[in-house]
């Protein structure tokens, strides 16, 4: 069966990577059917009653897309076509007799000139004819055509619930300081390290804890570093208001308190060398120690997803780690993130 998520614009590549992380954390049976802009479809093998459990589970964690449909059709972007691939298509898997429907049509960037509200009519018309009444206000069922690369219908399955990640922005929670990832990014990364509930989750530079609420809150038990003890007083705060439980140590990066192998996964943001405080003898030190602790520390097969200012993957690369994936990320003119996904073999 087609499953399409609806990708967020935040970023060209790091939403798409976000769902196949989070399918292969679930376990769940697929391959890549197409990938549009904002849009990647995938069919996903199994029961719909399991499938969709996996659908519901990985739209809780996710935090860069907007909806995850049941794909019903896809043609190109032409509104005859599109009509017309709605009135031939099978939906009752999507909604059943006596409940209401609403179409809505989103279309990305200018991949078409389409007028939505107007095609939103003449499909909602098209499932009418099929014996079902609309509801504009509050329908049962809400059917979505997302006008990408290509037109992408379907019924929404499961919604991401992106207020949530605002609720918990930095300003808004107890102890605030500069220079932190927003939740929905700190979440995104938190996916790419391919954490699961139950396993201990480390941030050797947790500083206000961002990262470290986010991987918390998906089941994980957390453990924080950090060398600044009124920075670890202020991640307490946080923890405190999100998390019913958590680990945080007032101490060094570079010599970690923690046995061999004993984390399974380890997102963390270190000290740029510009903002944020460096307690170490040169940023050179700090990368290259605690690089190497990072790799002691994680547990064979796992990954660690580090955040800089600078090109470090030679560091990471001296430490043991194989380089998986380099993501960029544009903050400003000045700032450009770069992600580097690591597994330790
Ligand atoms: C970019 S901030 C991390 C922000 C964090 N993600 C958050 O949510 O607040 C980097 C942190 O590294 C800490 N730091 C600097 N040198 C360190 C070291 N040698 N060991 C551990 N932490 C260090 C700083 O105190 C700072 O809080």
């Amino acid at each position: 069966m087609l499953y399409a998520f609806e990708l967020s614009g935040e970023h060209e590549t790091l939403p798409r990577a976000e769902v196949i992380a989070c399918l292969d954390i679930v376990g769940a049976v697929y391959s890549e059917h197409a990938f549009f802009d904002q849009c990647l479809v995938v069919d996903i093998a199994g029961s719909d009653e399991i499938v969709e459990k996996e659908i519901n589970w990985i739209s809780k964690r996710l935090s860069m897309s907007h909806y995850i449909l049941k794909v019903a059709g896809i043609c190109d972007n032409d509104v005859d076509t599109i009509i017309e691939m709605s009135g031939n298509s099978d939906i009752s898997s999507h909604i059943i007799a006596g409940e209401t429907y609403v179409v809505r049509a989103k279309r990305i960037k200018h991949h078409t000139d389409i007028h939505g509200a107007n095609l939103e009519g003449r499909v909602g018309g098209s499932i009418y004819r099929k014996g079902y009444s609309a509801n504009m206000k509050n329908p049962d069922v809400e059917f979505r055509l997302i006008l990408t690369g290509r037109c992408v219908f379907g019924s929404i399955v499961a919604p991401v619930d992106r207020s949530a990640y605002e609720a918990r922005s930095p300003q808004k929670k107890p102890f605030f300081y500069p220079g932190v990832l927003m939740p929905r990014m700190a979440r995104a990364l938190v996916n790419l390290s391919k954490t699961r509930d139950g396993d201990v989750f480390f941030d050797p530079f947790c500083g206000t804890a961002g990262i470290l609420v986010e991987a918390g809150l998906i089941g994980t038990g957390v453990i924080g570093v950090d060398v600044q003890a009124k920075i670890i007083g202020g991640a307490q705060m946080n923890l405190e208001a999100f998390l019913p439980g958590y680990s945080l140590f007032v101490g060094d990066a570079c010599r970690v308190p923690l046995v061999d192998g004993c984390v399974d996964a380890i997102v963390t943001d270190p000290p740029y060398g510009r903002s944020a405080a460096i307690k170490a003898e040169s940023l050179h030190y700090l990368y290259a120690h605690s690089f190497a602790e990072m790799y002691r520390v994680l547990k064979s097969g796992r990954m660690a997803v580090v955040v800089s200012e600078q090109r470090v993957d030679g560091f990471a690369r001296d430490a043991g780690f194989i380089v998986v994936e380099t993501y960029l990320q544009k903050v400003h003119k000045s700032l450009t993130r770069i992600i580097l996904v690591l597994r330790k073999e």
